[in-house]
């Protein structure tokens, strides 16, 4: 058996131009386009790809894209009051400060301070609070895209049992919520679990997000397994270049698994798309609102 791969591509394409017609209607019903602003601090090459990534799959949708770089030594006190002002701005639906952050910024109190209302990341504690409890929210985007993922390849997963290896905010402990509302009987493991193998042989779903190069070998996986993998690592090779790998040994799982997502090509453009998706509904809440 090999795997069917899930073209996470294909899957972004479909929704960002399903998103496409929302914005479309919104500004013909609001007399404006959506509109994100996405601010970046310091110069990490990587975070600069997914800035850059973000404001030109925004503008392909009609959303307007805002975007603030600020130097790696920004005081902390002024990228509050640029969020405060971002907050304030009523053609701003979506603010999205780029993670991680310089150290000298406490990125739990920036992320604070967005207005739950317009944080397309879901990471303010009102929106995992919502998300936990079971109220609408906004949801972080990669578990979003995750999900839709899942769901495309099994269908109903109510009963299944998923293994989520990672508990970050941003990534694990939403996927695990996600799950558990679609009733899955979740796990999640992270670097203390014992027998992460057993664990995940036991899987379902399986959801690699732990930033482990090629961690989950070929046989922790349960044969006909869905196999989603959030890693993105880059790892350098003996002859001096450089190859991104996820968190999933995809040359070992893909003869096991019943669906696994590419890396790169899997989970990365369903993020983006699931941004644009929470930037509509930001927009069309606060117009209601
Ligand atoms: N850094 C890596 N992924 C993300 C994300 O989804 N949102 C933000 N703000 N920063 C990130």
């Amino acid at each position: 058996m090999t795997a069917i791969l899930i073209d996470g591509k294909a899957r972004a394409a479909a929704l960002r131009a399903e998103v496409a017609i929302g914005v479309a209607a919104f500004a013909a019903a609001h007399g404006r386009a959506p509109g994100l602003t996405v601010v970046l601090v310091g110069d990490d090459p990587a975070s600069a790809v997914y800035v850059g990534a973000k404001g030109k799959a925004c503008r392909e949708a009609g959303i307007i894209a805002g975007e603030y770089k600020l130097p790696a030594d920004t005081a902390q006190a002024d990228l509050l009051a640029l969020v405060a002002a971002l907050n304030a701005d009523p053609a701003v639906d979506g603010i999205l400060v780029q993670m991680p952050l310089p150290r000298h910024i406490d990125s739990d109190r920036v992320i604070a301070a967005i207005d739950p209302a317009k944080d397309v990341d879901g990471f303010h504690p009102v929106n995992a609070g919502r998300l936990a409890t079971g109220l609408d929210a906004l949801v972080p985007c990669t578990p979003s895209g995750c999900l839709m993922m899942i769901r495309e390849a099994l269908g109903d997963i109510s009963g299944k049992e998923a293994v989520v290896i990672g508990r970050s905010n941003i990534v694990g402990k939403p996927m695990a919520a996600l799950l558990l509302r679609e009733s899955a009987t979740v796990t999640i493991a992270h670097s203390r679990t014992a027998d992460l193998a057993g664990h995940c042989r036991r899987a379902d779903i399986i959801v690699a997000a732990v930033g482990v190069p090629l961690l989950v070998k070929g046989d922790w996986v349960k044969p006909g397994a869905c196999v989603i993998d959030v890693g993105m690592n880059r790892i350098a090779l003996p002859d001096g270049k450089t190859r991104l790998v996820g968190d999933v040994d995809f040359a070992e799982v893909l003869p096991r698994a019943g669906w696994i997502t590419p890396v790169p090509g899997g989970v990365g453009p369903m993020t983006i798309a699931c941004l644009l998706a929470n930037t509509l509904k930001a927009a069309m809440s606060r117009a209601a609102s």
